[in-house]
């Protein structure tokens, strides 16, 4: 609080930029892209009822196609761009409303000079157009050398099989999506039971969804009288390194062929990917926080 109407923007931003994504990999038309877009696609499909015609009404045809190739490049250079920066408009009038946080998470408007200004706040130009050039500066340097001399960075951001054009009658051994997406991948694939007369690849996708899903209630699950986890106890501190380890061994796991012993690694690690969040409302209110200081502290 205040800040939650623009962590659901920012959260619909994600969300648009993973279908951004997903829909631009059909588009280098290789092996990985036509069966990756295969698997993804027809993950529709599980959804009750309404599942197979939802997954043609996707493809525009019976299977990936020349159509389906047509209407993702039209929804990836046009359509999704416009969302975005629609979106990216409103996550920061929505900024502009409130103001920014910092990182002791004090409210600053609290604190004003005879003037009305907050007595902690800094012009945005030139500090944060010269603070943020320098991330951009940081990036750029990063993002060429990897365009430049390393673009297939062994495999993991240019997959061996889209320097294949795509073969609907030949489907490559292991299918797996790019790395940022396979934290999602493996828990899709880490349920592996049948419930309720639905099959597992349903609840796997329910699974998916809900991993995504709960991202968007964040702001409501964390009871702690504090912002910054400068000043929360340990159990939040300790809970964030153990949900971020998960993700990224869950990342790894969608990345290499499933086995028995990986399988329940992920379903696991998929269960304290959900508890970091499901018992957020519980540690963040047991712990105890460190006094929160009234002045920014730099
Ligand atoms: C943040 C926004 C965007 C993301 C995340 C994104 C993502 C991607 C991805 C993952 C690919 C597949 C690359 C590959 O494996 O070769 C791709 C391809 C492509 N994207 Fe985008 N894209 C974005 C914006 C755009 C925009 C704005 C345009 C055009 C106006 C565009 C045009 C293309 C084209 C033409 C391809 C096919 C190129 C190829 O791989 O040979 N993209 N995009």
């Amino acid at each position: 609080k205040p800040r939650e109407l623009i962590w659901i923007f920012g959260m619909l931003i994600y969300l648009v930029l993973m279908a951004e994504a997903f829909m631009g990999y059909l588009l280098p038309w290789g092996q990985m892209s036509y069966w990756g877009a295969q698997v993804i696609v027809n993950l529709f499909g599980a959804i009750p009822v309404i599942g197979e015609d939802l997954s043609l009404w996707i493809r525009g045809d019976y299977l990936i196609s020349g159509i389906t190739l047509n209407r993702f490049f039209a929804l990836h250079v046009v359509a999704l761009p416009i969302v975005l920066l629609g979106l990216v408009v409103l996550h920061i009038l929505a900024l502009h409303e409130v103001g920014s946080n910092n990182p002791d998470g004090i409210e600053i408007k609290k604190n004003k000079d005879e003037n009305g200004i907050p007595k902690d706040g800094i012009p945005f130009h030139p500090y944060y157009t010269v603070h943020d050039l320098l991330g951009v500066a940081v990036f750029f340097f990063i993002f060429f050398i990897v365009v430049f001399f390393f673009p297939e960075m062994g495999g993991l951001f240019l997959e061996k099989p889209n320097f294949e054009p795509a073969n609907n009658l030949k489907t490559p051994a292991h299918i797996a999506p790019v790395w940022y997406f396979t934290p999602f991948y493996a828990m899709l694939r880490a349920v592996t039971v049948d419930l309720f007369g639905l099959d597992a690849k349903f609840w796997g996708v329910v699974v998916m969804g809900a991993a995504i899903a709960i991202l968007f209630v964040l702001p409501w699950l964390d009871r702690s009288p504090v912002r910054s986890i400068r000043y929360k106890g340990w159990l939040s501190k300790i809970a964030l390194v153990i949900f971020a380890v998960s993700f990224i061994i869950l990342g790894y796991l969608g990345i290499v062929p499933a086995t028995e012993g990986r399988t329940t690694a992920a379903q696991i690690l998929t269960a304290l990917y959900f508890l970091y969040f499901i018992l957020m409302p519980f540690y963040t209110r047991m712990e105890k926080t460190k006094p929160v200081p009234e002045r920014v502290t730099g």
